[in-house]
C-alpha cells in the first residue's frame, strides 16, 4: 500500500483537552503505521492558553492554518475564566464552524456495550444539526448580533432560518440516512408555534424527502422528540433539526447511552469547500483536568469519524 500523508491540525483546547488529545494521537500514530498512512500533525494553541498569550482564544493564524490542512481535530473548549467576546473570549469551535462553513453538525448517539444504559434501551441514531443559523447565527459577535436589549428590561433574540440553510442540512441528512440500514429521517421542529421559521425549515426538508423515495420520512415536535428519545429511542435513525434544538438533543441522545463523555461529533461542509472539524461533544471538565482520569474515547471516536 502506498503511504498517504495527511496534514492535520490539532487544537487540544482547555481542561482535559491536552491529555485526551495526547492519548488519541498515541493510538492513531500506531494505527497509521500499521495501516500504511502518515499523519503530519500541526499543533496550535487555542482557548484559554491562547487568550493569555495573544489576547484571543483563537487567532487568525489558526483560522488560516485550519483552511490549509486536510482536517481539524479539536479538543474541548470552555473555561470559566473566558472574558466577554469583546475582550477575546470567543468560542473557538463556533468561530471555526463559521469560518470553514461547516453547516452540518453530525452527532451520533450509539449505545456501547461497556456502558451502563440508564434508560435500559439500546440507542443508535445520528443527529444532523444545522450549525450556522437559528438562534446562534450571530454567535461570537461582540455587539451581540441578533440578540439585543429592545428596551430596558426586555431582551430579544432573533432566530434566522433560511431556505438555503435548511435545504442543505436536509440534503446532508438524507444522504447520511442512505448510508444507514434503517434509512429513516425524522425532522424535529416546533412549527406549531414558530410557524414561519420552522414552517420554512419543514418545507425545505419535505422537498428533500421527495428526492429520496428510499428513505422513510416523518416529523416530530421537539418536545415530544425529547420524551421519545428517552422512552422509545428506536423510533429514531437520522434526526434533522435546527441549531438550538440540535444542540440540546445532542446532549440528551448521548446521555441516554450512559454519558456524553464518549460522544464524538463532526462539523462538516459536505461540498468540501473547507476541511472539516471533529470534536468531542463533552466539555473541558476542569474538575478532573490533569489528574489522569479523563476518558479519551470521545476524542478518539471523533478522530475515527474524521478518518471515515
Ligand atoms: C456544542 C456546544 C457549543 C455550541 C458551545 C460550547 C458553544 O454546546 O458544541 O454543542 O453551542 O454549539
Ligand atoms: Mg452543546
Amino acid at each position: 500500500m502506498t503511504a498517504r500523508a495527511l496534514t492535520l491540525l490539532s487544537l487540544c483546547g482547555d481542561g482535559i483537552g491536552p491529555e485526551i488529545m495526547q492519548a488519541t494521537k498515541t493510538v492513531l500514530n500506531a494505527l497509521s503505521h500499521s495501516r500504511g498512512f502518515q499523519i503530519d500533525w500541526v499543533d496550535m494553541e487555542i482557548g484559554f492558553s491562547a487568550l493569555k498569550a495573544n489576547g484571543s482564544t483563537i487567532s487568525d493564524t489558526v483560522i488560516t492554518a485550519a483552511k490549509e490542512t486536510d482536517g481539524v481535530l479539536l479538543g474541548p473548549v470552555s473555561h470559566n475564566a473566558y472574558p466577554p467576546i469583546s475582550e477575546g473570549g470567543l468560542n473557538p469551535s463556533g468561530v471555526l464552524r463559521r469560518e470553514l462553513q461547516l453547516y452540518a453538525n453530525i452527532r451520533p448517539a450509539l449505545s456501547l456495550q461497556a456502558l451502563p444504559n440508564p434508560i435500559s434501551r439500546p440507542i443508535d441514531l445520528v443527529i444532523y444539526r444545522e450549525n450556522l443559523e437559528g438562534f446562534y447565527a450571530d454567535r461570537n459577535m461582540a455587539s451581540g448580533g441578533s440578540e439585543f436589549m429592545a428596551v430596558d428590561g426586555v431582551a430579544l433574540s432573533m432566530r434566522k432560518i433560511t431556505a438555503q440553510g435548511s435545504e442543505r442540512i436536509a440534503r446532508a441528512a438524507f444522504e447520511g440516512a442512505m448510508q444507514r440500514p434503517a434509512k429513516q429521517v425524522t425532522a424535529v421542529h416546533k412549527a406549531n408555534v414558530m410557524r414561519l421559521t420552522d414552517g420554512l425549515f419543514l418545507q425545505e426538508v419535505r422537498k428533500q424527502a421527495a428526492q429520496y423515495p428510499e428513505v422513510t420520512y416523518n416529523e416530530v415536535l421537539v418536545d415530544s422528540a425529547a420524551a421519545l428519545l428517552v422512552r422509545d429511542p428506536k423510533r429514531f435513525d437520522v434526526i434533522v433539526t435546527t441549531n438550538m434544538f440540535g444542540d440540546i438533543l445532542s446532549d440528551l441522545g448521548p446521555a441516554c447511552t450512559g454519558t456524553i463523555g464518549v460522544a464524538p461529533s463532526g462539523n462538516i461542509n459536505p461540498e468540501r469547500l473547507f476541511p472539516s472539524l471533529f470534536e468531542p461533544v463533552h466539555g473541558s471538565a476542569p474538575d478532573i483536568a490533569g489528574k489522569g482520569l479523563a476518558n479519551p474515547l470521545a476524542q478518539f471516536l471523533s478522530f475515527a469519524m474524521m478518518l471515515r
